[in-house]
């Protein structure tokens, strides 16, 4: 048999514009936080339309450094679907606060409001909303959760970098948007995430707690030098962003459209080939509005037996996620949820990544199709 390179499940697009840009930060020789994290923050509140951009080293700790900025406490309940990776509720444990797992509605993997409606209580500071594969969540149930309940939404927006909820970016109304820039996202910094908030009284305490909680010397820094003098006002983390992240996550910038465009396509030709295969269930989306971060589908019972058969065809699938009330660290905070416990046993996360080729989308329909037609007969 010939052999088959194997297809990864996701990929970062790298090219010569990446290696020139990363050149450039090394040549300042000021490799920490400088002039290129300033650009690079600039260049997200163009893209988003947002007032305040806060780049840090990882999309987890631009969600810890969210939560503490808007004053989470240990005690403090947060509402967070359980299937979500972990790096949406670690900060939760990290701040002493409580993560209160709620359910995911079937078709989007969204967080379904109508469970986490129920699971408010006196002691709810915030709900995390995940923008499952890009697909925005329902932003105005969600403003209307949090008005008049001193809670605060804060979204999870590590998928979903460049989608819009009705005609307008992700992160650009509400409170406070998480970013990750991870090496998969559609836009990657190697590492490195974003917070962003269009109230200025959060940006300032973001950019505090940022860099270990010191208040005055950013300018400098942005400006590539050093000043004597700091004070410490704070309780702070080493958060920051690098220039050499910040340099290829510029250079990534000017490509971001066409990436978002090509991966688009994918998504619609998966999209309209599966829904005629019996026995796979597609996530329902908007075309228009969503950056597709990832591919999911539902395939039933038989999803275990598809993951080893997609192995052995040479193709790396995954699972986004295990539902993290069943993790054993977060037993403790563990509730029924039965729609999730069903769905996480159904789903399964098929390449898909800027630089496909024409012959590897065909590969892993083609696997799909075939996986599926036997398990039917
Ligand atoms: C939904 C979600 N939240 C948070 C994160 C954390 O981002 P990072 O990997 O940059 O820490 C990720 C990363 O994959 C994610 O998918």
């Amino acid at each position: 048999m010939r052999y088959k390179k194997t297809i990864p499940m996701a990929r970062p697009s790298l090219g010569r514009e990446e290696i020139k840009n990363v050149e450039k930060a090394l040549k300042t020789h000021w490799l920490g936080m400088g002039s290129f994290v300033y650009d690079f923050e600039k260049k997200i509140q163009k893209y988003i339309g947002v007032k305040y951009a806060i780049a840090v080293n990882t999309g987890t700790t631009a969600i810890h450094l969210a939560l503490a900025g808007i004053g989470i406490v240990p005690g403090d309940e947060i509402i967070v679907p359980s299937l979500t990776f972990v790096g949406s509720v670690q900060p939760i444990i990290n701040l002493g606060a409580k993560p209160v797992f709620c359910e995911v509605e079937p078709d989007t993997l969204n967080i379904d409001f109508d469970d986490a409606e129920k699971r408010i209580t006196k002691r709810t500071r915030a709900i995390i909303v995940v923008h499952y594969g890009g697909t925005a969540c329902n932003m105005d149930r969600a403003m209307h959760m949090a008005e008049n309940r001193k809670i605060r939404i804060v979204e999870d927006a590590a998928h979903a970098f460049g989608s819009y909820y009705k005609g307008r970016k992700i992160g650009s109304f509400g409170d406070i948007a998480c970013f990750s820039f991870d090496p998969i996202k559609n836009l990657t910094c190697g590492e490195g995430g974003c917070v962003v908030t269009n109230k200025a009284r959060i940006a300032e305490a973001l950019r505090r707690k940022r860099l270990l909680g010191i208040s005055k010397d950013t300018w400098m820094r942005y400006k590539n030098k050093r000043s004597w003098f700091y004070e410490v006002v704070t309780e702070g983390y080493r958060y920051h962003m690098s220039n050499i992240s910040a340099s290829i996550g510029l250079a990534q910038f000017d490509k971001l459209e066409g990436f978002i465009e090509k991966k688009k396509r994918i998504v619609r030709e998966y999209d309209n080939f599966f829904k005629k295969i019996r026995g796979v269930a597609l996530l329902r989306r908007n075309y228009s509005e969503t950056a597709p971060f990832n591919y999911t589908i539902r395939i039933g019972r038989n999803r275990n037996k598809f993951i080893d058969y997609a192995t052995k065809k040479g193709i790396t699938v995954g699972i986004n996620y295990i539902p993290n009330h069943i993790q054993p660290f977060f037993r403790k905070f563990s509730t029924k949820l039965p729609v999730t416990e069903r769905i996480w046993g159904e789903i399964v996360s098929l390449p898909l990544y800027y630089d496909m080729k024409e012959s590897e989308i065909q590969r892993v329909k083609k696997t799909v199709k075939d996986f599926m037609t036997d398990t039917a007969k």
